[in-house]
């Protein structure tokens, strides 16, 4: 076993967008580089962890030493967590998921003309929410979110723990020189026990700080 804060620890992430198919060439999605997930990571493994990482579609390599379980849709996400979910310690949910998804999608590709109808109407159901999800029945699993905001951040993201079941939320300040590509991030950590900015820095920095203070609310 290897020493750090995480030693003997089971982790799950998530990370990435989700793609949701409209026909085997399109799709609905969010804009999300999975930096900040594989951050974390980098970071849990460096920390001692075991670490599952189910990733949407993204450009990264798996880092290494960590389990990388690929998806592409939130409900073979939510599928892809549960197994490792149960067998976790702490799990963070960084993975930006489709609020919706094409309620039938097409099983070839729509030609346009032809199916003006079908393109120009696309109608979109409700995707499973992965954190509420599985934080409904966390026992006494460590389980961190995660909220991009462009204002109102703090308050936001205070709502959101309570709506969401998590202990911690990490909050980005989306606009203000991080998030969505970047290599920085400037983060604000909410729990029921206050709230606290993190120093402003590269994703790596901050994926750090985050698992540190994730691991300190372990048991
Ligand atoms: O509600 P919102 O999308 O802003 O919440 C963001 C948090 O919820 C993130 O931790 C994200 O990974 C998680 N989430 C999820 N499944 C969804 C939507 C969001 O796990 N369908």
């Amino acid at each position: 076993p290897r020493a750090g804060v995480l030693a003997g620890r089971r982790v799950l992430i998530t990370a990435g967008p989700t793609a949701e198919p409209i026909d085997p060439v399109r799709y609905v999605t969010n804009r999300s580089s999975g930096k900040m997930g594989y951050a974390l990571a980098r970071a849990a493994w460096q920390a001692g962890a075991d670490v599952t990482l189910v990733s949407g579609p993204v450009a990264l390599d798996a880092p290494t030493g960590v389990r990388v379980v690929r998806v592409r849709t939130a409900e073979e996400m939510l599928q892809a967590c549960r197994q490792p979910f149960d067998e976790c310690d702490l799990a963070f949910f960084c993975a930006a998921v489709a609020d919706k998804r094409p309620a039938a999608p097409a099983g070839r590709k729509l030609k346009k003309g032809a199916d003006d109808a079908a393109l120009e109407r696309i109608e979109l159901v409700d995707n499973p929410d992965i954190l509420a999800t599985l934080a409904a029945g966390k026992g006494s699993r460590v389980v961190v979110g995660f909220a991009a905001e462009t204002d109102d951040v703090v308050d936001n993201a205070r709502a959101k723990l309570e709506r969401k079941g998590a202990d911690l939320i990490a909050a980005n300040y989306v606009g203000a020189g991080g998030a969505f590509g970047s290599d920085e991030n400037l983060v604000v950590l909410l729990s029921a026990q206050g709230t606290s900015e993190l120093p402003y820095g590269s994703k790596d920095d901050v994926a750090a700080a985050i698992v540190r203070a994730a691991a300190d609310m372990l048991g």
